[in-house]
């Protein structure tokens, strides 16, 4: 397994990426309104990262996927295509996945919006999710075992009778969009990968308010659950530190501190 240690000058370049992929997610939230087309978002995103950050899109043309960000509503569980005929309607939940490339180095979030009014279960969904990236992001710091982190989330997912995806996990991430480790979001009981200062990983929990099953799409990208019950993802790009963690794609909207320190 080679999992790449980052350099403080590395950290610095990925704490910037980082930071412009979080204010793609916050310049969006107005935008976000019953009728608006998911097309239309991405081309709002899109000319956001190209024209004022500078940036690329790294999404874009990634393995073919032919939109800037992922925008996957409701019973899409991730990798939803933008469509200009695909129009929010209120109560919908959508989750847009953000990854940008600048000067090297990646940073990649996502976060579930809410269209108007909220329902219930969507709301319930989406607050369990973020609390368990949350609470995930909490346990981090050198010396813990990697399956910690998908032990923790599928505890407090499983304990609201949600299920955590299995085929789709977070991941390394620097110079490349996806590197080594593998981020699991449940526990699969492998003890071999300890986390060190400077490993560079995203987590990013799919959860299913049904089973964790998922199927495919013709068009190739789109991953909806099995049975059709909604799904919610929260995402964030994080660096080990020496004593805990810190939050490299944190959001101004979010109420928690971007450096987590821990007792060593
Ligand atoms: N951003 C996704 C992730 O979190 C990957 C999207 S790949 C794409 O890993 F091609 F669909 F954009
Ligand atoms: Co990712
Ligand atoms: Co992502």
């Amino acid at each position: 397994m080679n999992i790449p240690i980052k350099k403080p000058n590395e950290i610095k370049k990925m704490r910037f990426v980082g930071q412009l992929a979080a204010e793609v997610l916050e310049m969006i939230k107005p935008y976000i309104y019953p009728g608006i087309s998911t097309g239309m978002l991405d081309e709002i995103c899109h000319k956001y990262i190209t024209n004022k950050q500078k940036a690329i899109a790294a999404s874009l043309g990634y393995k073919g996927f032919p939109k800037s960000v992922c925008i996957s509503v409701n019973e899409e569980v991730c990798h939803g295509i933008p469509n200009y005929n695909k129009k929010l309607q209120e109560g919908d939940i959508l989750n847009i996945d953000v990854t940008i490339l600048k000067d090297g180095w990646h940073g990649d979030t996502s976060k579930m919006f809410i269209v108007g009014k909220p329902t219930v279960i969507g709301k319930k969904l989406c607050k369990i999710t973020e609390k368990s990236l949350y609470a995930a992001i909490f346990i981090i710091k050198p010396g813990i075992r990697l399956r910690e982190i998908g032990k923790t989330i599928q505890q407090i997912i499983e304990k609201e009778k949600f299920s955590v995806v299995r085929e789709y996990c977070g991941h390394g991430i620097g110079k490349n969009f996806h590197e080594e480790p593998q981020v699991l979001h449940y526990d699969n009981h492998d003890d071999s990968i300890i986390l060190q200062q400077g490993m560079t990983i995203t987590i990013e929990p799919m959860v299913n308010a049904g089973n964790f099953y998922t199927q495919t799409m013709d068009d190739g990208w789109t991953v909806k659950t099995k049975d059709n019950s909604l799904s919610a993802q929260y995402e964030h790009t994080i660096v080990v530190t020496s004593d805990g963690c810190e939050i490299l794609t944190i959001r101004s909207d979010e109420h928690l501190p971007k450096i987590i320190t821990h007792k060593i």
